[in-house]
């Protein structure tokens, strides 16, 4: 399982220009195909909905030109499509599945349409039995009412008037409206039930408009097709900005301070979710907005809690869901049904993710009540659904975490977390790591100590699950078992204290024996791994000093700075001997030497995270300095690199 672990962040503020919208591009790409003429798509969303949309139009007889870029040429069939029998493959892509199940249904060819599992999951009976009024012939090819799907030719009944549910999916009138021109007949569309997600039917009727379809409406309740409609090519179609994409960095602005200013939406949108901006004002955001732009900034005092009908924007609620760990009180989502049948069901998914960093959430048929609390770290599951993913990248704001399968996002946004990276600040890092009684620990501690930072000592981690694997009767060379150990260290570190199972272990694990077990199980690349999240959620604010091996290289590769501490072998000898004669101990020094120079060598040449100074750290040899001086360089080097 892939994952990627997000440090606590600090602050956000940058620009981003916005990949475009799934809705408008998937919309444009089929209107483009069934319309007359070439249509040239200009930033078109790169995704693996819009690929879905592409592949199955190809595969139906659709001239598909990559022009380079995000730009497209598509060649439209005016309204026959050249291959007549097919099946498609479309993924988890609901906004290639219901639409083209309706043109393909009114297309009087043979076709067979499929998803992934979950795609067979989500509904589509209410799409069906409004084609079926019309005369197509639709069958189930699995469970009734869902996909896959088998549709025939069949004769399309003049002048009808057909009812859909608007309560579920408003996807489904979409797909029938979007068709309807195929029937060359009037057809009109009673929506039964309240319609839901209005916008997107606005989306819509602007995108057929533009290519010279004008549906007439009656409210929301009757919209007809007249009799002689057909899709004409506008020659260049440029796609706006996705307004959903747009929330996670509005978000991120009105969290982490701003100004985040997103490009490619704005007022002037066609796009519901734009509206997603209103709703983070109710919360305290400072929201400005152009015509195809928009910036947000973080109230002086936090954002507050918000009670709202988040009917009209679906899919950016759910960044309210996140967004609402940072405001005061408990904040309501309400009527957002239509989460249960979407990617995952998302009111479920976000319920048990929220709990897992320590929200108090509750969950109704069509609500979600969200109170922030202490945050703790958690690898959150993503449910293959990219909003999940995207969604839980502003909790980082409260804990550092884990994101399993972050390539989920290539649904919408395969460059999300690149992004992402761009406009936010993590909480600083200062990795040191170098050869044994280099003194490191103990600079390390003090430039923590002067910094107000926490300190994380990697290798007390290593020591203690070779001494937790010991007590547990677990040989350090069965890999397996001491890695099960190691994810599982029940260790709690207060100031100087480092507590095993609840006892006090600051001795024990500083022996010979444990040494040369620590030594043995860190070189076990599955003890690595199960400790790498471990140690990464100490990077927290305000900050961390972290040393050890493979502070600079794997666990913090973005550290602001990284310090190689080093002295030579003859003089970490003799600070090994003084210490030793200080607590009493008796020491010989040319032992100890040769010691050291053994550990040296087996150090480097080992093949597990071996010891060297990596490329992007700073030499630091202390052979002629104090401990102070050690301490006043690393502290110098770091105020040059945060400045
Ligand atoms: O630094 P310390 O002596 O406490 O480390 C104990 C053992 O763990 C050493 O053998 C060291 O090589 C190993 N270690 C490691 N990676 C770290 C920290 C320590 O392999 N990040």
């Amino acid at each position: 399982m892939e994952f990627l672990d997000l440090p606590q962040l600090l602050s956000a503020a940058g620009t981003v220009r916005l990949p475009g919208s799934k809705s408008i591009s998937n919309r444009v790409l089929l209107l483009a195909a069934l319309a007359d003429g070439e249509t040239e798509v200009r930033d078109l969303l790169a995704s693996d909905d819009t690929e879905r949309m592409l592949d199955a139009l190809q595969a139906l007889g659709i001239g598909v030109t990559h022009l380079g870029g995000e730009n497209w040429k598509i060649v439209g069939c005016g309204g026959a499509f050249p291959v007549k029998q097919a099946e498609l493959f479309l993924g988890n892509a609901g906004t290639a599945f219901r639409p083209l199940t309706a043109a393909l249904a009114l297309a009087g060819g043979d076709y067979v349409l499929k998803g992934v599992a979950r795609m067979h999951e989500r509904p589509i009976g209410d799409l069906v039995d409004g084609l079926r009024q019309l005369g197509a012939d639709v069958s189930y090819l699995g469970n009734e009412g869902y996909p896959p799907l088998h549709l025939k030719p069949a004769t399309i009944r003049p002048d009808g008037v057909v009812s859909v549910r608007g309560d579920v999916s408003s996807q489904f009138l979409t797909g029938l409206l979007m068709a309807l021109p195929l029937t060359g007949q009037t057809v009109a569309v009673d929506v039964v039930g309240e319609l839901i997600s209005k916008p997107y039917i606005e989306i819509t009727l602007a995108t057929m408009a533009r290519f010279g379809v004008v549906v007439e409406r009656d409210g929301w309740q009757r919209f007809t097709v007249r009799a002689g409609s057909r899709y004409v090519s506008p020659g260049t179609v440029y796609v706006e900005g996705d307004a959903s994409s747009a929330s996670y960095f509005l978000a991120l602005g009105a969290i982490g301070g701003g100004p985040v200013r997103v490009e490619g939406v704005g007022r002037d949108s066609i796009q519901g979710d734009v509206k997603f901006a209103e709703a983070l004002a109710q919360m305290g955001a400072i929201i400005e907005t152009g015509p195809n732009w928009m910036t947000a900034c973080a109230p002086q005092g936090g954002l507050i809690a918000v009670d709202l009908d988040c009917n009209h924007i679906p899919d950016a609620a759910m960044t309210l869901a996140t967004a609402a760990l940072f405001a005061k009180g408990t904040t309501t989502l309400r009527n957002i049904a239509s989460w249960r049948v979407k990617e995952t069901d998302r009111i479920a998914a976000m319920a048990t993710e929220l709990r897992k960093i320590g929200a108090v959430v509750e969950e109704g048929a069509d609500f979600i009540k969200i109170t922030p609390s202490t945050a703790r770290p958690a690898a959150i599951d993503t449910y293959d659904d990219h909003r999940m993913a995207m969604c839980f990248s502003l909790a980082a704001f409260a804990t550092p975490l884990r994101i399993n399968d972050p390539k989920c996002v290539a649904k919408t946004f395969p460059d999300y977390f690149e992004r992402f990276a761009t406009v936010t600040r993590a909480a600083p890092v200062i990795a040191i790591d170098g050869p044994s009684a280099s003194g490191k620990g103990s600079v390390a501690a003090r430039v923590a100590a002067a910094l107000g930072f926490a300190y994380l000592d990697s290798g007390a981690l290593y020591r203690l699950t070779a001494l937790a694997a010991q007590r547990a009767g677990i040989a350090w060379d069965d890999e397996a078992g001491v890695a099960a150990i190691a994810a599982g260290l029940d260790v709690v570190f207060t100031g100087e204290d480092i507590r095993l199972a609840g006892v006090l272990v600051g001795d024990a694990i500083r022996t010979e024996d444990i040494s040369a077990g620590a030594s043995k199980v860190a070189a076990l690349p599955a003890v690595r791994e199960a400790l790498l999240f471990r140690q990464r959620v100490f990077n927290t604010l305000p900050g961390l000093v972290g040393d050890g091996r493979d502070m600079g290289s794997v666990i913090f590769p973005r550290a602001v700075l990284k310090v190689f501490l080093t002295a030579t072998a003859e003089a970490r000898a003799e600070r090994r001997y003084k210490q030793l004669i200080e607590k009493g101990f008796s020491a010989n020094l040319p032992d100890l030497l040769a010691d050291l120079q053994q550990r040296d060598a087996r150090d480097s040449q080992r093949s597990v995270a071996p010891l060297r100074q990596e490329a992007d750290a700073r030499l630091l040899e202390t052979t002629q300095l104090t401990i102070e001086q050690a301490v006043k360089q690393v502290l110098d080097w770091y105020s040059e690199a945060s400045s």
